[in-house]
């Protein structure tokens, strides 16, 4: 049916039409019945239905219908994997159909800058690329359905602490390099219907009413066409905020801001056009959701097999010296309460009423030879002796050891961050007391965000499960029975310690956050800096093993308008079927400006069988190359080489190859007094002008024309001269009296009007 959206909206009066951008309650929007406008509803959560149909909370307190947990953000991602990003926004979108919802509050696509975010188990990774591309799949999936996503929260929401009134100091390269592509990606590639904008100020400006991020980038750049709406409560002034470019503000806020609408709009300070154009947004995707009503027949079983498939595809296999799989006929210990009360979700909004939760120790096969010791609690940091020493026991009897650790739910939550990296004291003091007699120990990780392992040289064997979702103790028993074949990969660094962490110095200040490391954040610092690292960004072991060869990439030289295509064979090298995420990486070569050493530009995951070799294919563009040049205000790759690079993590790249670039792009001259000499002889547009200063300044400095010292001093040596030129501004060649004042200043109008 093709509404029109506008003659509804001439109908409404002033106060309906203010009335339309608040919340009616905690989750529904107003409705005007006497138009034919339903209120429609809208919930929590990303991975899975948070929806409240009696008291609501922003918090997860109260409570929700009963609904599928499927695996947080922090494990998903490790699937780098969209066509499953993609079948699970489509269970997703058909639960929302089936249960009335119009708009799935998520995906989160914040970047982890450091481990200590209380919220990192809610987000996809530490880099932009993974976390947009994952993003997008996951909308496309849910929306297929006509319900809309909200993708959140926009922008820099990083920490916890001081989240409703903290300032995410950035300078814009960091912003458009690191904390906006994921949104950016999921414009460009799904159209979310809404957006929801961050709590948090940045440089100064709240989110919610900051009009370049709401209009100038958001839409005018990025071409976003649905309705943001407000984190809630993120509203502090409305009316600047409605100008800025938030539509709709959530959850209801008693009709106090609706009545500053109206008059503003009244006393002029708010043109009605502009409300209207804010209802006109809004009414839009309210109607796409209830045009498009679907009869949805899903089944919580099947959603929650399919909750074990992607906890299975992205669990993370860090370490495994030949102890893993595990075999029916061995004698195991599994000890931690984990292994029977698994911690597989986190705490705040995204907390999901499950259905069913699976352990890995009620989900192993009747034939395995298990025995259970608690050794210490899911929930709390309590050392017990005769715990501990029931464990002991355990494990000294056992052939192997199987400890499930992680963090309880008071470590890590929406709300606040964590105050430190480690496991509770009394998990890392039972794995050292097991190991002192029991060398064949394998760790089961659940946390939703990285720990430090001081253990890790001494385990053999460590499976990273983050936060697995309700079928978490299925998919942890089938990939350590080796039923399924582990294939996920970290979506971000695990450091050794948290001082390694680049954000560490500044991290979880209150008013002002300044963002120091700029774009160094997660690999693209430790990589750079040659850090030792415990696993660096994208690796994961298999039960099997892969060979990489045959690198092509179709053309060597290429402008701002081409794509490239490179392609390379992976062949599965081992005995069992398995799933290998392949990575492209690009390190730019140019010097043109400081960058990391490398960037994640691709990635496809295959499945081979034993021997199977597949091509897999990337499609590279400018954008690939291209850094963030505030001087122009755009993506910029300089002319110069650049180096593609194919591997299996960030760390592991087998083969590489090279490519030339010729970029059309002209930055402009901005030539001052102050310019050195150095940057007007690297531009071939101005060295001209400045090559006889040059000359006479290295006589100046001594030298002859061959580049000697004259008087043979070998202190002041050729490089010395060189450097000195480089870095000298052009303001001294007045005083050297070369040449005049004025006749300086009508050469610096001549090199900028070039
Ligand atoms: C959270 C959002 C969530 C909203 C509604 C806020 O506290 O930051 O992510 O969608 O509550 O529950």
């Amino acid at each position: 049916m093709k509404r029109n959206v506008k003659e509804l909206i001439s109908q409404m009066t002033l106060e309906e039409k203010a009335g339309m951008c608040s919340g009616l309650d905690f989750w529904h929007l107003k409705g005007v019945e006497r138009l034919g406008i339903p209120s429609v509803m809208v919930s929590d959560g990303p991975h899975g239905l948070r929806k409240q149909e009696e008291e609501g909370d922003h918090l997860g307190i109260n409570d929700s219908i009963k609904a599928v947990c499927f695996p947080p953000a922090v494990l998903s991602a490790c699937s780098f994997d969209r066509d499953l990003m993609h079948e699970f926004g489509d269970a997703i979108g058909k639960e929302a159909q089936a249960n009335d919802l119009s708009v799935v509050l998520g995906p989160a696509v914040n970047i982890k800058r450091s481990p200590l975010c209380g919220r990192n188990f809610e987000y996809y990774s530490e880099d932009p690329y993974l976390a947009g591309e994952t993003a997008a799949a996951f909308i496309n999936g849910i929306q297929e359905h006509h319900v809309g996503t909200s993708i959140k929260h926009f922008a820099a929401n990083n920490q916890e602490y001081n989240r409703m009134s903290s300032s995410s100091n950035a300078d814009e390269r960091t912003l458009r390099e690191i904390y906006f592509p994921a949104f950016e990606t999921a414009v460009k590639k799904s159209q979310p219907y809404t957006f929801m904008c961050s709590y948090n100020r940045i440089n100064g400006t709240f989110a919610s009413e900051n009009p370049w991020l709401l209009t100038d980038v958001l839409r005018n750049e990025w071409g976003f066409k649905g309705y943001v709406m407000s984190d809630w409560g993120a509203v502090n002034e409305r009316v600047p905020g409605l100008i800025a470019g938030l539509e709709l503000e959530m959850p209801s806020s008693g009709g106090v801001y609706d009545k500053e609408i109206v008059a503003a709009v009244k006393d002029g300070s708010l043109k009605e056009s502009i409300l209207d154009q804010a209802v006109e947004r809004i009414l839009n995707i309210v109607f796409e959701y209830t045009d498009h009503r679907e009869e949805q027949e899903f089944t919580l079983e099947a959603d929650h097999e399919l909750a074990k498939k992607i906890a299975v595809e992205s669990m993370v296999l860090l370490k495994n010296e030949s102890i893993l799989p595990l075999k029916e006929t061995e004698k195991i210990a599994f000890i931690g309460e984990f292994a029977r009360k698994p911690r597989f979700q986190g705490g705040g909004s995204s907390h999901i009423n499950s259905f069913r939760v699976s352990s890995a120790l009620d989900s192993i096969s009747p034939a395995a030879d298990v025995r259970y010791a608690k050794g210490f609690p899911a929930d709390a940091d309590i050392y017990d002796e005769t715990l501990a020493q029931e464990a002991v026991d355990a494990a000294r009897e056992a052939d192997k050891v199987v400890i499930f650790a992680g963090l309880p739910d008071s470590f890590e939550s929406e709300g606040y961050d964590r105050s430190h990296m480690r496991l509770p004291d009394c998990q890392n003091r039972l794995i050292n007391q097991i190991l002192s007699v029991q060398s064949e120990v394998i760790i089961v990780l659940h946390n939703g965000s990285p720990v430090e392992m001081p253990w890790l040289s001494s385990v053999k064997g460590v499976l990273e499960a983050y936060l697995g979702g309700q079928a978490v103790g299925e998919a942890v028993a089938d990939i350590l029975y080796g039923k399924s074949c582990p294939c996920g990969k970290l979506a971000e660094t695990i450091p050794f310690k948290l001082s390694d962490n680049p954000s560490y110095l500044s991290f979880g200040e209150g008013e002002n956050v300044t963002y120091q490391e700029g774009i160094f954040v997660g690999y693209r610092y430790y990589d750079t800096k040659e850090m030792p690292v415990a696993f660096p960004f994208g690796y994961g072991l298999s039960y099997t093993s892969f060979a990489y060869d045959h690198l092509q990439i179709d053309k060597s030289e290429i402008t701002d308008h081409d794509t490239v295509t490179v392609s390379v064979d992976v062949t599965n090298t081992g005995h069992m079927e398995g799933k290998e995420i392949v990575q492209l990486y690009v390190s730019d070569l140019t010097c043109a400006a400081r960058r990391p050493v490398r960037e994640l530009k691709g990635y496809e995951k295959v499945s081979l069988l034993p021997g199977e070799t597949k091509t897999v294919h990337f499609t590279l563009d400018y954008r690939s190359f291209a850094w963030y040049n505030e001087t122009i205000g755009d993506w910029y790759a300089a002319s110069g080489d650049y180096e593609i690079l194919i591997g299996a993590s960030s760390r592991d790249l087998m083969l590489t190859g090279k490519i030339h670039m010729t970029t059309q792009k002209i930055l402009p001259l901005k030539v001052h007094m102050n310019t050195t000499l150095g940057e007007l002889l690297a531009d071939q547009r101005t060295a001209g002008y400045v090559e006889d200063f040059k000359q006479k300044l290295s006589q100046v400095f001594g030298m002859s024309s061959s580049g000697e010292r004259k008087d043979g001093d070998v202190a002041i040596s050729e490089a010395m001269n060189t450097a000195m030129i480089a870095c000298m501004p052009l303001r001294n060649v007045v005083s050297y009296g070369f040449c005049s004042k004025e006749e300086l200043l009508g050469m610096i109008e001549k090199m900028n009007g070039q």
